[in-house]
C-alpha cells in the first residue's frame, strides 16, 4: 500500500473507530494517526470522544463543531430540494457525510498528512460519500479504509482493541446500529432486520409515539424566504435554533418517523428505520409553498430534478458538476419561495392546513373565485379546447376508419 507517515482519522468515539487507531499503526505502517471527530448536533461528550482517541494512540485529538455549517449549507439546500430519497427518507444521515469529508481533506492539508481514514464498512453507503467526496475534493490523498480490510468480529474488534487498552463497551450493547446527528436518526440491526418485525417503541429518541403524542392538536406556522424556513409561529430564528423547534413541535406530535425498505448503493436491499421530524416537517411546508408561488411547467420540472438530486445525495455525489448544475436550476426557483404555510400537528401527522404570499402567490382569486367578481374569460375556453383536443379527435377519425 506504500507507506503513509501521517493520517487524519475520521472519529466517533466509538469502539470501531477506536480500534482504526492502533490497526492503522500496527497493520498498515502508517507513524501518526490525528483524529478528528465532529459535531452535527447529536449530543455527545466531545471533550471525552477526544480524550479516547488520545488513550487509544493517537497524536492529536481535534473536534469541530460543524452544526452551523451542517444546518446551512446542507440541511438547508436539501430542504429547497425537497429531498426525499425513494420519496421517503430525507438524508438525514447522508447530508453530513460530504461535510465531514470536506473537513477531514481540510484537516489533512493543514496537517501535512498524505492519507484520510474512516471507519466505516465494504457494505454501506457511508463508505461511498466519504470515499467519493474526498477524492473529488483531493484526489491526491490517499484513503485508508481498515474496516473494509480486517475481517475481523465485533468480538474479535472489542479484543483487538482491548490489547491495545481500549476498553470493552461498558454499557450492555444495544442490538441496534445507530446514526444520529442534529437532523435524525438512523436505526438498523437487530429484530429489525425482519421486515415484517414492527420496530419497539425502544428505538426511537426524537419523537414520541401516536399513543403517548398530546390528545389535543396544535396548529403552527412556519415562515419561509428565497426557500429557506425562517421563522416558526412569528418567531424569527436562526439556522441551528429553527430545526431544533421544528425537532421538538413535530417529535411531541409523534411526526416523522419513517419505517422503509431501501435501495442502497452497493445493491443491497435493507430495512431502515428513521426518525426525522424537523427535517420533514419543513421539507413538507416547503413544497406547499411552491405549489402556490412556483409556475405550473416549473414544478414539474423541479420535481424531477428534486429526485435526481435526492439520488445524487445519496450516492455519494454531493460534490459533482450535475450536483452543481441542478443547485444552480434550485436555487435560481427559490427566489420568489416567500411566504407562511400553517400546518396541524396531531397524532403522528402534520396536515396542511394554510398556505399564503403576501408578493409571489400566483394563485389569483379572480381567476379562481366561484363568485359574481369572476374575471376567467369562459369564453375562451372553446377555442382552448377546440384545438387542444384536435389530436385526440384526428386520432379516433382514423381509427374509426380502421374499423379498430
Ligand atoms: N441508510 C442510511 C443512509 O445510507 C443510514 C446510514 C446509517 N449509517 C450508519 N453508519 N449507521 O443514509
Amino acid at each position: 500500500m506504500g507507506s503513509v507517515t501521517k493520517v487524519v482519522l475520521a472519529y466517533s468515539g466509538g469502539v470501531d473507530t477506536s480500534v482504526c487507531i492502533p490497526y492503522l499503526k500496527k497493520e498498515c505502517g502508517v507513524d501518526e494517526v490525528i483524529t478528528f471527530a465532529a459535531d452535527l448536533g447529536q449530543g455527545d461528550e466531545l471533550e471525552e470522544i477526544r480524550i479516547k482517541a488520545i488513550d487509544a494512540g493517537a497524536s492529536h485529538s481535534l473536534v469541530g463543531d460543524l452544526v452551523q455549517p451542517f444546518i446551512e449549507d446542507f440541511a438547508f439546500p436539501a430542504i429547497r430540494a425537497n429531498a426525499l430519497y425513494e420519496g421517503k427518507y430525507p438524508l438525514s444521515t447522508a447530508l453530513a457525510r460530504p461535510l465531514i469529508a470536506r473537513e477531514l481533506v481540510k484537516v489533512a492539508k493543514q496537517a501535512g498528512a498524505e492519507a484520510v481514514a474512516h471507519g466505516c464498512t465494504g457494505k454501506g453507503n457511508d463508505q461511498v460519500r466519504f470515499d467519493v467526496a474526498i477524492g473529488s475534493l483531493a484526489p491526491e490523498l490517499k484513503i485508508l479504509t481498515p474496516a473494509r480490510q480486517w475481517s475481523m468480529s465485533r468480538e474479535e474488534t472489542i479484543a483487538y482493541g482491548e490489547k491495545f487498552g481500549i476498553p470493552a463497551p461498558v454499557s450492555k450493547k444495544s442490538p441496534y446500529s445507530i446514526d444520529l446527528n442534529l437532523l435524525g436518526r438512523s436505526i438498523e440491526a437487530g429484530n429489525l432486520e425482519d421486515p415484517m418485525v414492527a420496530p419497539l417503541e425502544e428505538v426511537f429518541a426524537m419523537t414520541s409515539s401516536i399513543d403517548n403524542a398530546p390528545d389535543i392538536a396544535e396548529d403552527i406556522e412556519i415562515q419561509f424566504e428565497a426557500g429557506n424556513p425562517v421563522a416558526i409561529n412569528g418567531v424569527k430564528l436562526d439556522p441551528v435554533t429553527l430545526i431544533k423547534e421544528a425537532n421538538l413541535l413535530a417529535g411531541k406530535h409523534g411526526f416523522g418517523r419513517i419505517d422503509m425498505i431501501e435501495n442502497r448503493v452497493v445493491g443491497i436491499k435493507s430495512r431502515e428505520i428513521y426518525e426525522t421530524p424537523g427535517l420533514l416537517l419543513l421539507i413538507r411546508a416547503h413544497q406547499e409553498l411552491e405549489s402556490l408561488t412556483l409556475a405550473a411547467d416549473v414544478l414539474s420540472m423541479k420535481s424531477q430534478l428534486e429526485r435526481k438530486w435526492a439520488d445524487l445525495v445519496y450516492q455519494g455525489l454531493w460534490f459533482s458538476p450535475l450536483k452543481d448544475a441542478l443547485d444552480a436550476f434550485i436555487d435560481n426557483t427559490q427566489s420568489c419561495v416567500n411566504g407562511l404555510v400553517r400546518l396541524k400537528l396531531f397524532k403522528g401527522n402534520a396536515t396542511v392546513i394554510g398556505r399564503s404570499s403576501s408578493n409571489c402567490s400566483l394563485y389569483l382569486s379572480s381567476l379562481a373565485t366561484y363568485g359574481s367578481d369572476d374575471k376567467f374569460d369562459h369564453k375562451a375556453a372553446e377555442g382552448f379546447i377546440y384545438i387542444w383536443g384536435l389530436p385526440a379527435r384526428i386520432w379516433a377519425l382514423v381509427k374509426d376508419k380502421r374499423g379498430v
